[in-house]
């Protein structure tokens, strides 16, 4: 398999959907219940074996930084009588390395990938994930896409989005699946109405050649100012091939209120009293 060891985490977005609660604090720091979104997405990279994590963040916030300090005199404190809030505050292994990239202006998700560019090795590839996609299923959505990359070419992560939600999405002109991979024919991003090439919209789940940054540094600013990194994926397909990978698990979009929401109630629907207390005081009103 590939050996892929690093994995970019943009994290400098405004948040605004979410304001005032993204005010001092990253989107990818509200919880899911308990765990905020960017420890899962971290829990997720290094169960498929990343080494190094990459967060380009805006140089306002440094609640991510803080979120993964070790706090060892609270840890001391509670590993005497309350050893399992002890366990708690181990939110990173020792061993995996943390990078802070500060993005300086806020130009878009390529404009953050493109950050990363002087810690990647020119024959490296690399993970993007995008926290706000949240996969809490038990397959992790990263293997397949590290194991699709085995040959070299960058790999997007797909699902089928219901046809008024693709405007929100890159979205893939799959050529032909073999399983639950595809090479793909065209990637467009945010189709208007009618325009999108298929159902299969891009999740925040991407391995990426080093290529890419010099296809990124091609890419203008579009209408809303940002460098999208689907338009650098469109270049690269062009020339080296481009395969997506289609998502076995549920995925909620936590960059919006409503899948925010949902996937604090499908988490808390698998907790068995929070299952319980939610059907007592909801029920079926
Ligand atoms: C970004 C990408 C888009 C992708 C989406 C997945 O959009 O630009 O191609 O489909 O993430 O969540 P954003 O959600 O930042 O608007």
């Amino acid at each position: 398999m590939t050996q892929i060891t690093k994995a970019v985490f943009p994290v400098g977005g405004m948040g605004s959907r979410f304001l005032p609660a993204t005010k001092a604090i990253p989107k990818e720091l509200l919880p899911i219940i308990d765990k905020p979104l960017i420890q899962y997405a971290v829990e997720e990279a290094i169960d498929a074996g990343i080494e190094t994590l990459i967060f380009i963040t805006s140089s306002s916030k440094h609640a991510i930084s803080d979120h993964f300090d070790p706090m060892p005199d609270l840890r001391e404190k509670f590993a005497k009588n309350k050893p399992h809030l002890a366990e708690k505050l181990d939110t990173l292994p020792l061993s995996v390395k943390r990078v802070f990239v500060p993005q300086g202006q806020p130009l878009g998700l390529g404009h953050a990938v493109l950050q990363a560019e002087t810690l990647i090795d020119e024959d490296e590839m690399f993970a993007v994930i995008l926290a706000d996609d949240f996969i809490p299923g038990s397959n992790n959505p990263l293997k397949p896409l590290i194991e699709a990359s085995n040959n070299g070419l960058a790999s997007v992560s797909v699902e089928r989005v219901a046809k008024d939600r693709l405007s929100s999405y890159g979205v893939i002109k799959p050529c032909r699946w073999d399983g639950a991979v595809t090479s793909v024919e065209e990637i467009i991003e945010k189709p208007t109405q009618g325009k999108a090439p298929s159902d299969y919209g891009v999740i925040g789940r991407y391995v990426l050649p080093h290529s890419i940054f010099s296809y990124l540094k091609l890419i203008q600013q579009d209408q809303s100012g940002e460098i999208q990194l689907t338009d650098a994926l469109r270049a690269l397909m062009g020339a080296d091939g481009l395969q997506a990978v289609k998502l076995q698990d549920r995925r909620f979009d936590c960059g919006s209120q409503e899948g925010f929401v949902l996937a604090n109630l499908f988490v808390a629907m698998q907790n068995s009293d929070l299952k319980q207390s939610i059907k007592k005081e909801v029920g079926d009103k």
